[in-house]
Parts: structure tokens; C-alpha cells; sequence
């Protein structure tokens, strides 16, 4: 694999996930496989998960690590032929060359600004640094994707299923802020490469990317959409028509007990309690969240493998 920014980038899933499954039985079978090699992970944005996975990933590999908060350094330029007399101090164009030299592999995170579109979903820190590095990036999210949570979740899913192929249903969920749209993106992705009975339900306005959801069914009617679903998978977007506004804060679409029935309850964190879900949902053996939490580790490493190994070969 030569990056991983989208999971357009994973040749064969099913083989990927099945080894992801193997790497969590056996974490440290490949700890000289990284030996001498860092991985520089740059945090535009806040994490929990992804920077401590993505960096105990990386440590089961033998790999050194290193992390910027990029908001602690230079603040960088992205537009080309800018007089940079305000207050951007370092074009991402030497930044990106100077921070090669120091990794072997760039992870990146970068939310959107929700506030203009055409620049999201151009996801140009993202691919600035693919641009302009001469090492492999992987987005830890960037403003229109998170394919490492959509692998977890596809590895999570693989664990859990119990039947070949399961009812999936991704749900929009009530939340105080504008969130972004990369989470639901890489989940409906993921979604079209395994094999589910896959639907989407939200209120009207919520429409994701219409490219995206084109083959996929949409159900207003959440508790109809819910019926005898295998697993409920819980997020909060912004409006992607109306871009970056928060439409509904209607509490009906919080996720209860009774809503999730008999499925398994996904999120990928974080979460807020008794807004997006209450906590009978997240507090029972419903809820699979911690357990998709620790395959966040097993979905990096395999990705971070199968770079490495294309660096060797
Ligand atoms: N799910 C996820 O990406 O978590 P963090 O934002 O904490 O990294």
C-alpha cells in the first residue's frame, strides 16, 4: 500500500480485515518489521483514540514515534502565491519536505472548517501533505474522511456478526454542535465493500453527499429503519446541503434501549451521553463501543504493515 487517505486505498478488504483479526491475536509478530522506521503524526485537531491507537499500532511494530501538535508550531500557509505578511509563518511546501526527512510514514489529522465547502471538500491539508511529501500520509481524519474508524468498524462488525449478511443501519443522532461529515462518509464507504444490508435514516436536510448514497436507501422514519437491525451504527452530522448548520436538535432521534432492540449498539466515540444516546444503550451488553476502541489499534497496525512493506519491497 502506498498511503492510506481513503479506503479506495485497501486493495483487498476482506484479506485486510482477516489479517487485522490475526495482528489482534498476535500483536507482536511483526516487532522487527519497523525497527529503524518513524512514524511522524501531525494533530491539526484534537484525539484520544486515534493518537494513542495509531501510536501503540506503530509500537507493536517496532517503529520510533513521534507527535506534533501542530497548533503548538508554525502556523502553516496552504494557498499557493499568498504574500505571507499575516500570520501564517511556514508554507506547507517546506514544511512538508523538512518533516519527510525526519519520518518514514506521515499520519495526519485535519478536520473541516464547516464553514466553506468548496475548501472541505477539496481536503487540502490532507492532500497538501500527499502533495508535497515524499513519504507515505495516512489521514487519521481529514476534513471528508476517516478510513481508519471505517476499518475498525468493518473489523468490529467481522467479529461480531452472526449471520453472513448482517442489517446495518447508520443513524443521525441529535448533537449541541456542528459536527463534520467524515465519520458517516467513510462508514457508507465501508458499507458498499462488505456484505450488508445497509440503510441510512436521518431527518429530512441531513442528507449526506448524494455521490456517496446513490445505490444506498434513505428512511426518514428512524424507528421504522431500525426494525430488526443486526447493528445500529450512531453518528451526528451537520447539514451537508445547508453546509455546516445544525438543522434539528430533535431529542427523539437520541438512540434508546428500545430503539436498539436486540442489535448491537456502534459509535466511535466520543460520545454524549443521554444527547446522542442514552446511557441504558452505552451502559449494557448492547454496546460495542470499547471494543471498537481497541480495534482501532489492529486497523492501524495493519495498515502501517502493509506500508512498510511496500517501502521494502
Ligand atoms: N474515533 C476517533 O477518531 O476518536 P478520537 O477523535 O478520540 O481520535
Amino acid at each position: 500500500m502506498k498511503k492510506y487517505t481513503n479506503i479506495k486505498d485497501l486493495e483487498n478488504i476482506t484479506e485486510i480485515i482477516k489479517e487485522a483479526i490475526q495482528l489482534k491475536k498476535n500483536p507482536y509478530l511483526y516487532e522487527e518489521l519497523g525497527k529503524h522506521k518513524t512514524l511522524v503524526m501531525l494533530f491539526f485537531n484534537a484525539s484520544l483514540r486515534t493518537r494513542l491507537s495509531t501510536e501503540k499500532a506503530a509500537k507493536n511494530l517496532g517503529m520510533d514515534v513521534m507527535v506534533l501538535n501542530v497548533n503548538d508550531s508554525w502556523k502553516l500557509e496552504f494557498d499557493n502565491g499568498t504574500m505571507m505578511n499575516f500570520n501564517t509563518a511556514e508554507h506547507i511546501k517546506e514544511a512538508a519536505q523538512v518533516v519527510s526527512q525526519y519520518a518514514d510514514i506521515i499520519a495526519v489529522r485535519a478536520f473541516p472548517s464547516l464553514k466553506d465547502k468548496p475548501k472541505d471538500i477539496a481536503d487540502a491539508v490532507l492532500n497538501s501533505f500527499v502533495k508535497y511529501a515524499s513519504v507515505p500520509v495516512i489521514n487519521m481524519e481529514s476534513a471528508v474522511a476517516h478510513p481508519l474508524q471505517a476499518l475498525t468498524d468493518a473489523i468490529t462488525i467481522e467479529e461480531l456478526k452472526t449471520k453472513k449478511k448482517p442489517k446495518i443501519v447508520l443513524s443521525w443522532a441529535p448533537h449541541p454542535k456542528a459536527l463534520p461529515h467524515a465519520v458517516a462518509n467513510s462508514f457508507v464507504n465501508m458499507m458498499s465493500e462488505i456484505d450488508a444490508n445497509f440503510s441510512i435514516t436521518h431527518p429530512k436536510g441531513y442528507e449526506l453527499d448524494a455521490q456517496l448514497t446513490k445505490n444506498i436507501p434513505i428512511e426518514y422514519n428512524q424507528k421504522k429503519a431500525l426494525q430488526n437491525a443486526d447493528f445500529v451504527y450512531v453518528k451526528n452530522w451537520s447539514s451537508y446541503s445547508d453546509y455546516g448548520k445544525i438543522l434539528s436538535k430533535d431529542p427523539s432521534w437520541m438512540l434508546t434501549k428500545e430503539k436498539v432492540g436486540t442489535a448491537k449498539f456502534m459509535h466511535c466515540l466520543p460520545v454524549r451521553r443521554n444527547v446522542v444516546v442514552e446511557d441504558a444503550v452505552l451502559d449494557s451488553n448492547a454496546s460495542v463501543v470499547i471494543q471498537q476502541a481497541n480495534n482501532r489499534t489492529f486497523a492501524a497496525q495493519v495498515v502501517l504493515k502493509k506500508i512498510i512493506e511496500n517501502l521494502s519491497s
